[in-house]
């Protein structure tokens, strides 16, 4: 019961984040139905069966009959920065889309790839932000610090290219971090670079850093590139690894380094057993109706040194994660 109740309770946290409901109630203090429906544009009838779930799980406390105010766990989830819980909501629900679609095409082995992602049109706009929000903080307190190829990048005013760039939140914050950067990023979904775009101008990144459609492995930029990121997005082209090595050792400056972002799949199936991993044994499944599969960074580090950049691999997020640079000699 406590399983199936955790299910359910952040699907009502969805369905509360995907409609500002939660981020509404929080604004007017408390709202009665009527009210909450009118400030988020949605249906009544849908927000009145809404606000008694919402009430059943705790994320709604009432304070007459019909008037709602949030609880400390319904403020929890509303997507407004560092620490917000808004990443298990719309991933509990991408979830329970990717093993539907999972269920029904392990009958006929047809992997569609990412367009599987883009099939339910209130995820897609989430996906951007719920990556930032999980991982932002750890490129900040453990890959800046542990990672050394950023300083020179900033040092010398440099060029730093994102392939894969999901909503930009990578190279935001290298841009508040190191004001003499700048970045270029590239994304197959439109919806990513639109919201990417509008983030960079709002922050005040509009003339430093520009996000482009188009597809990573036909990239190509003149100007010589000091630092490539890829985030969760090389497993996504691993396919096509000899022509994207390709392009990351032909961008990169003497001196530059490509830095990719990737879960650490273990050596050993029961390492996948941890609480801490299990998440990432069912991500992979879902890898696999996208045409991917989750990498270990030995492999990596092969195909940098098979172009000739040098590789270093570091762990964070207490191993999960592991970064794997490589570098192209002076
Ligand atoms: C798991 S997401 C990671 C997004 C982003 N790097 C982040 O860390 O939030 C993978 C991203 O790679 C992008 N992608 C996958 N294949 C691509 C391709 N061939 N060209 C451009 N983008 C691609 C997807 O659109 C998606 O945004």
């Amino acid at each position: 019961m406590h399983r199936a109740q955790g299910a359910v309770s952040l699907n009502i946290a969805y369905i509360g984040v995907a409609n500002g409901l939660l981020a509404a109630v929080d604004r007017l203090t408390h709202a009665s139905v009527s009210e909450l429906a009118e400030a988020t544009g949605t249906d009544p009838g849908y927000v009145e069966r809404w606000c008694d779930a919402a009430y059943a799980f705790e994320y709604l406390e009432e304070i007459e009959s019909g008037v709602f105010r949030l609880t400390e766990l319904g403020r929890a989830f509303i997507p407004d920065g560092t620490g917000t819980l808004m990443p298990f909501a719309v991933q509990a629900v991408l979830s329970a889309h990717m093993a539907e679609r999972a269920s029904g095409l392990m009958r006929t082995g047809e992997r569609p790839g990412e367009s599987v992602l883009a099939e339910r049109e209130t995820i897609l706009p989430w996906f951007g932000p719920m990556l930032e929000y999980q991982f932002g903080p750890l490129l900040d307190q453990q890959v800046l610090e542990q990672v050394p190829v950023f300083r020179d990048v900033d040092a010398k005013g440099g060029l730093a290219v994102d392939l894969g760039c999901g909503n930009g939140w990578y190279l935001r914050r290298l841009a508040r971090r190191f004001s003499n950067l700048r970045g270029i990023g590239m994304d197959g979904f439109e919806e990513n670079v639109n919201q990417a775009t509008r983030l960079a101008e709002s922050e005040g990144f509009g003339n430093r850093l520009k996000f482009a459609v188009g597809d990573l492995n036909h990239f190509h930029i003149e100007e010589p590139v000091d630092l490539i990121a890829m985030n969760r997005a090389l497993h996504h082209v691993w396919d096509q690894k000899e022509n994207v090595f390709r392009i990351l050792r032909e961008h990169l400056k003497p001196g530059g380094a490509a830095v990719i972002w990737e879960p650490n799949w273990p050596a050993n199936r029961n390492e996948l057993r941890s609480p801490e991993r299990r998440g990432m044994a069912f991500q992979n499944l879902t890898e696999h109706v996208q045409g991917n599969h989750f990498l270990r960074p030995e492999e990596i580090a092969e195909q940098f040194r098979n172009v000739g950049l040098h590789p270093e691999v570091y762990f964070i997020a207490d191993g999960r994660d592991a970064v794997v640079t490589g570098t192209l000699p002076d």
